[in-house]
């Protein structure tokens, strides 16, 4: 049985908007190195269209974290899953997010990231639904505001599967 998916964001309008993003990253970051941090799975995505995109010294390494909830909601209890290879001290690190939803994992991630020391710590998300917000965390670029509404696409799943949509969609329950 195949769920049926609304589009809610077209391919086109992904990738224009995450070529706006990049513009202001080179912007702001002109004449330095970047360190783009990967949250795994969803955000494999959006980091490698992000990052075809930027034009400055680049490097990318990738962190798993699982919130301990069930497929919809996150708890707030997070565990590393997999930790970085490479020491982000000294460096400017942009941590790259797919959703931000109740802000409860992030707000730990970052905490556990300042912690080390980096030079500069930003994070970009693709989408964010501010409506959702538990947890009150800044978020220096974002792709989209978006409804309360459990979406799929562009690296995002429903039990594992449509990461691979090129798009962003609302399955239809
Ligand atoms: P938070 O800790 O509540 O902000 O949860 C963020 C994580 O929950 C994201 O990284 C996603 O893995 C997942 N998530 C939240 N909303 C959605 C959604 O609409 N579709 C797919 N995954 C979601
Ligand atoms: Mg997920």
């Amino acid at each position: 049985m195949s769920d049926k998916i609304r589009t809610l964001i077209s391919e086109s309008d992904v990738n224009r908007r995450i070529a706006e993003i990049a513009e202001q990253i080179n912007q702001d970051y002109a004449g330095e190195e970047v360190r783009l941090i990967c949250i795994l799975k969803g955000s494999v995505f959006f980091t490698c269209e992000l990052a075809k995109r930027i034009n400055l010294p680049v490097t990318i390494d990738f962190m798993q974290v699982s919130s301990y909830g069930n497929g919809t909601t996150s708890s707030g209890r997070v565990r590393i899953a997999k930790d970085l290879d490479e020491s982000v001290e000294g460096m400017n690190i942009i941590v790259i997010e797919d959703i931000i939803d109740s802000g409860r994992t992030l707000s730990y991630l970052m905490d556990i990231l300042k912690a080390r020391n980096p030079k500069s710590i930003k994070l970009c998300t693709l989408l964010d639904k501010p409506d959702r917000r538990v947890v009150d965390i800044d978020v220096d670029y974002t792709g989209f505001e978006i409804p309360d509404e459990f979406v799929v696409g562009y690296g995002l799943d429903y039990a594992q599967k449509y990461r691979n949509l090129p798009y962003v969609g609302v399955v239809e329950l």
